[in-house]
């Protein structure tokens, strides 16, 4: 069973492709300059001369902030690009997994999304990820679309690490009004290898529980760091988050706590090495 990943060299595909080999997958991990999603010709030779029995789309622009003003580039990426994915997979009758986000909905709820509420995304990124799943939904018949949330790992830049870069600063303010669920892609990469065995649809997958950006830099930094909790107001920022972004889960995640432990432990053991 042959797999390709794009993204493979992010965040995301560089902890899910050990563990889709663990599983006992082939894995074809591609990463930008093998495989450049916005390049029509290039979906199309590399996905033909492969052939796998599945494509996991990891590949994106992910960077929510800098959406706001390079609207073109996040679309072209994460909506134009996973069109050409999911037309090539339609060619051929190949399953596609899409990696979306919260970021789908507005957070105007104050319980967590079902995978059968609408979304109402209220930023780029959001936006150009949710045109994403609507050219999945339209192109592909076999596909499973897997929402996730606030993803930390040890090989991409993250809040975790942001956070113990900052430790020795004065005073980090981190907004207190904007909920979510924390994921280790460890975690998600294990639920993937789960979901894609599954019937085919749209999943939610993320650490348990919730919190907002300040209680998990809590958990990062301890209760005695100089963490400052504030509103999303005093906080500027070019895009618009959900206030309430939380995903009920399509199946049982393990705990954002004790995943966040788990990820902390490990650093400590690499750092040591
Ligand atoms: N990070 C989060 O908090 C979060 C939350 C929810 C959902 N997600 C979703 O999870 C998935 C994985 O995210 P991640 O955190 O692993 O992101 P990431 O670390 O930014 O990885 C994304 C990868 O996509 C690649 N990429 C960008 N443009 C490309 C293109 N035109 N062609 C081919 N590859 C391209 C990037 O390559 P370069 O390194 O060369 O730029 C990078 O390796 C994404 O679909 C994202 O939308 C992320």
């Amino acid at each position: 069973m042959k797999i390709l990943v794009t993204g493979a060299n992010g965040m995301l595909g560089q902890d899910l492709c050990p563990a889709l080999e663990d599983a006992g997958y082939t894995v074809i991990g591609a990463s930008r300059e093998i495989l450049d999603i916005t390049d029509k010709d290039n979906v199309k030779q590399v996905i033909s001369d492969v052939l796998p029995n599945i494509i996991i789309h990891c590949a994106a622009y992910t960077n929510v902030e800098k959406a706001e003003s390079e609207q073109n580039k996040a679309m072209l990426t994460n909506a134009e690009g996973t069109k050409y994915i999911a037309e090539a997979c339609a060619e051929w009758d190949i399953p596609l997994v899409y990696i979306s986000t919260d970021y789908v909905f507005d957070g105007s709820k104050t319980t967590p999304y079902k995978v059968t509420d609408k979304p109402n995304p209220i930023n780029f990124y959001g936006m150009s990820k949710l045109r994403g799943e609507e050219f999945v939904k339209q192109y592909c018949s076999k596909y499973h679309i897997i929402r996730t949330s606030w993803l930390y790992g040890h090989h991409g830049k993250n809040f975790v690490e942001t956070m113990l870069a900052l430790k020795d600063k004065d005073e980090i303010r981190v907004v207190d009004d904007q909920i979510g669920s924390p994921t280790w892609t460890m975690d998600l990469s294990e639920a993937i290898v789960k979901i894609i065995k599954m019937p085919y649809g749209i999943y939610h997958a993320s650490g348990e529980g919730e919190t907002s950006w300040y209680g998990f830099a809590r958990e990062i930094l301890g209760a005695d760091s100089n963490l400052i909790p504030c509103r999303s107001e005093e906080y500027k920022t070019e895009a618009k988050r959900p206030a309430y972004s939380v995903l009920e889960n399509s199946f049982p995640c393990r705990n954002w706590k004790a995943a966040l432990k788990d990820y902390m432990a490990l650093r400590i053991e690499e750092e040591t090495v």
